[in-house]
């Protein structure tokens, strides 16, 4: 995919954070804000633009929704942010009608487009985006625990003195409070992290702990989490825009739950190639289910899902 286009909805904190990740990450192309609130977009595009000369013949522009609509890979951040120990899930019913107006406002959408949800409750709004757009389920999904795994991989790299991009392991389930580390499948050099003996049954509840609880005390401190999720979105595009097949834990819909939620997945140009099906203990699997379950009851309260 060459000189994409990548429209971000929503350029708040998170959405005009993702366009400078995006921008200093050099993936090319064009970028288009667009917000219901014209003034902050075009303070945002005029302050961005200020970085291009040391971007790659990257553009930034302000926009509509119909101009997003034919955009290669389309991000949705707008929607109403978490406030202080408010659990994610209780900004369902607000942000699905902003989910629901901003997709109806983009029809009719580019066939090919790809939309990544990161509004939260992020995999409801993945559902309503999914339903909504039409589109095939491959092309519509959310950034999931891939930010609750980069920060659970962190804490492990720090513990036991090894580069994070050696660790593997994934936060699976809901990007809420139900989401879980699966620790049978992680591994650093194919040795199990159980085996680490800094890792015990301790230090990993309290790393589990630590990083369902992040957001939280980062919304504690300064009101707002964006420069991870920001990375981890212009990550997510750079997979899609060079067709990489890497192996991320996004929200997509899996149909034994019949809901959307993390697993690993494979990503490529064309979106969501494949779903992974982990080995799992037989408590992980309880948990997924359980997992799934809060999130099925969430979605009954969300209409027209
Ligand atoms: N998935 C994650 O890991 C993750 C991480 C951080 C934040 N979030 C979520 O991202 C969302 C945005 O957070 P933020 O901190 O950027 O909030 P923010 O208030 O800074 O920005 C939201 C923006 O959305 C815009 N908006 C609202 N309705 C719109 C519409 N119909 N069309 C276009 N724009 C519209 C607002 O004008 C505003 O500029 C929240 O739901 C938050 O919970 C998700």
């Amino acid at each position: 995919m060459k000189h994409a286009t990548i429209a971000i909805i929503g350029a708040g904190s998170v959405g005009s954070t993702t366009a400078y990740a995006l921008l200093l990450s050099d993936v090319g192309g064009e970028v288009i804000l667009v917000d219901i609130d014209e003034e902050r977009c075009k303070g945002e595009v005029l302050d961005l633009s200020d970085a291009l000369p040391f971007c790659d013949a990257s553009k930034v522009r302000t926009g509509t929704p119909r101009d997003a609509s034919k955009a290669d890979i389309i991000v949705i951040t707008a929607g109403t942010p978490q406030v202080p120990d408010q659990p994610r899930t209780a900004l369902v019913e607000q942000n699905a009608k902003i989910i629901n107006t901003i997709i109806d406002g983009l029809k009719p959408i580019n066939p090919n487009a790809i939309i990544i949800v990161v509004s939260n409750p992020v995999d409801i709004m993945t559902m309503c985006a999914q339903k909504r757009s039409g589109l095939p389920r491959q092309q519509v999904f959310g950034s999931g625990t891939f930010l609750d795994s980069q920060r659970l991989r962190g804490s492990i790299a720090r513990i036991i003195g090894f580069a994070e991009q050696s660790i593997h392991a994934y936060i699976l389930g809901e990007h809420g409070n139900s989401q879980f580390p699966a620790w049978s499948c992680a591994h650093a050099g194919g040795i199990p992290l159980t085996q680490f003996k800094q890792l015990t049954p301790e230090v990993l509840e309290r790393v589990a702990q630590e990083t369902r609880e992040k957001a939280f005390e980062i919304i504690r401190c300064k009101h707002a989490t964006f420069y991870g999720i920001a990375a981890c979105v212009a990550n997510i595009c750079e997979a899609i825009i060079f067709d990489q097949k890497r192996i991320l834990p996004l929200s997509t819909y899996v149909e034994t739950f019949d809901v959307a939620l993390s697993m690993p997945v494979v990503l490529g140009e064309r979106g969501i190639e494949q779903q992974l099906e982990l080995e799992l203990s037989r408590c992980e699997k309880n948990r997924l289910a359980e997992s799934a379950e809060k999130l099925r009851d969430v979605k009954k309260e969300c209409p027209n899902l």
